[in-house]
């Protein structure tokens, strides 16, 4: 076959835009050869080249840009009838850029080779696994999962994404669809102050700072706050009101003591010996009515004294200790 009759054919083909029955034509090659690719998913598409023949097949090469690697087959896409390869294993490397090439084959017939234009996996548009939510309180505490697996492989989104990592945090609440925007850096973060007895739903699209990439938002999730009065409320109710029970108690302790010393009364006896000494004190006789021990309430306190007897003028006298019972 002469070169001279094979130009004029195609230029006939091509100017026509009319299907060619000689076999000595090349197949057309595919078109629209391109990357559809998500993080830790790097899918090839291409579009069957004009006029395909009924049995055409397709072949898939990869080139790695930088390095002296040439063209590689892929097999998984030698010869296939579908018009996309998975192509994530050989292009994960977020410090190289690739190259893929498709090309039709028909018996023992191929076309052209058609080539991608360059691709780097941090272009890829950005997605997660996911958010695991859990609900402390009137709080929702959100968790990202950050890995992504795509075969047998497991990618960690922060080591493709590695700057400027951003979440918009889309939260639904349920009962009328109004949803709050906020925007978070860390893949661990709480959303605070919600409405009690409120169904909250929440999505999370990842973004980065310092460019516009394709995103996919995470399924939406749903958590329920719970009712004021439990969990975390019922605890800090508890120990408020245990807390002011105290204060009661210990000022009525208090009030018993400053009544009580108004009478004689028998001192603990490391206070007894020492008093002893300073000889302010005449040991009372014991009382049979209220021991001590029993009392109680027992508190450290200071408690200004009435005028007595023994002890002249005004003082301060410390008292009994007592502490308090368990309620
Ligand atoms: C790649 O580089 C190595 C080392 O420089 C060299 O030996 C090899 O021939 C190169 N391969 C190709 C295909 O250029
Ligand atoms: C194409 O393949 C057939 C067998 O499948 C073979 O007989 C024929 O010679 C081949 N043609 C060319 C041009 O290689
Ligand atoms: C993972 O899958 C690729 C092909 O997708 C294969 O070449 C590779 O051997 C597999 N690795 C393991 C550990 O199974
Ligand atoms: C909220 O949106 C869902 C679907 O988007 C719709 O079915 C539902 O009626 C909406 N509810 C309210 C209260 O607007
Ligand atoms: C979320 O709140 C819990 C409890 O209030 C706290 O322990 C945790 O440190 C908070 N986490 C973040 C990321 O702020």
């Amino acid at each position: 076959m002469d070169p001279l009759g094979t130009a004029l054919a195609l230029c006939t083909a091509l100017l026509l835009a009319q299907p060619t029955h000689g076999e000595s034509l090349r197949l057309a090659r595919p078109t629209r050869v391109h990357f559809v690719a998500e993080i830790a998913h790097h899918l090839l598409r291409w579009e069957p080249g004009h006029n395909p023949p009924s049995n055409v097949l397709y072949e898939v090469e990869h080139k790695v840009y930088g390095t002296n690697q040439s063209w590689t087959a892929i097999p998984n896409c030698m010869r296939i009838s579908g018009h996309s390869c998975d192509l994530t294993y050989y292009t994960l490397d977020s410090a190289f850029r690739y190259y893929a090439r498709v090309r039709a084959v028909s018996g023992n017939h191929t076309s052209l080779w058609q080539r991608t234009n360059s691709f780097f996996p941090q272009e890829a548009s950005l997605r997660l696994s996911g958010q695991s939510l859990s609900v402390m309180g009137n709080t929702i505490h959100v968790q990202l999962q950050l890995l992504l697996r795509t075969g047998n492989l497991t990618v960690k989104y922060d080591d493709i994404q590695k700057h400027a990592r951003r979440y918009l945090v889309y939260i639904r609440r349920a009962q009328d669809n109004r949803t709050y925007e906020v925007i978070e850096t860390s893949p661990e973060f709480n959303i605070s102050n919600l409405f009690w007895a409120t169904e909250y739903c929440v999505s999370v699209e990842p973004r980065v700072a310092s460019r516009h990439t394709g995103a996919t938002r995470t399924g939406e999730q749903c958590v329920t706050i719970g009712q004021r009065d439990r969990g975390d409320e019922l605890v800090l109710g508890a120990i408020s009101s245990s807390f002011i029970t105290l204060l009661l108690l210990g000022l009525l302790g208090a009030l018993l003591v400053c009544m009580y010393i108004k009478r004689p009364m028998r001192p603990p006896s490391v206070l007894k010996s020492f008093i002893k000494q300073s000889s302010f004190w005449v040991e009372p006789e014991p009382s049979s009515s209220s021991s001590p021990d029993a009392d109680p309430v027992q508190q450290l306190f200071l408690c200004q004294k009435e005028p007595h007897e023994n002890s002249p003028g005004t003082f301060l006298t410390l008292q009994r200790p007592f502490s308090i019972q368990p309620l």
